[in-house]
């Protein structure tokens, strides 16, 4: 008697794991629209990579900048974002800018990773 009851019991808990897998639909807490994600990717490696120098929020001026000339840039500034193009700024962080301290994030940052920060940053832009 015990056996069937069970075997019933390993039956509806077997189930019920199916349905939490949801099969061919994703579980509903991992149904945020990509670009949430990206945003919130670029958000994290911007916070460790980016703001120890450009500034948590953009402004050139996180803890780093005192000591650099010349200065992070100012993502806040309207004049920055002038005839400046995502191609450009992937450029440069992929490749760094000589001359200056902004480093290279090739085969630190994976291409997806550099994407995603980049547009992070085009977040800065003020509306002008
Ligand atoms: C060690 C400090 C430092 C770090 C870390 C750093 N930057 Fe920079 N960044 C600079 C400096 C310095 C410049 C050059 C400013 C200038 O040209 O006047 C710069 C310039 C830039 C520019 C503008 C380049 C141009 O065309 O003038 C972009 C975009 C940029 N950084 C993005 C980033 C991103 C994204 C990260 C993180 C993945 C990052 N930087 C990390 C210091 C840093």
């Amino acid at each position: 008697m015990w056996r069937s009851g069970g075997a019933r019991a390993a039956i509806v808990v077997f189930l019920g794991t199916l349905a939490a897998c949801g099969g061919d639909r994703p579980p509903t807490e991992h149904s945020t629209p990509a670009p949430a994600d990206a945003r919130a990717r670029g958000e994290s490696i911007y916070s460790v990579r980016c703001a120890p120098c450009h500034g948590a929020s953009g402004g050139g001026d996180g803890p780093a900048a005192a000591g650099i000339t010349p200065k992070p840039r100012n993502f806040r500034d309207p004049d920055f974002w002038r005839g400046r193009t995502v191609e450009q700024l992937r450029l440069v962080v992929h490749q760094g800018k000589p001359g200056t301290l902004m480093p290279p994030f090739e085969g630190v940052l994976s291409s997806a990773e550099v994407d995603d920060v980049v547009g992070y940053v085009q977040g800065f832009r003020p509306a002008s």
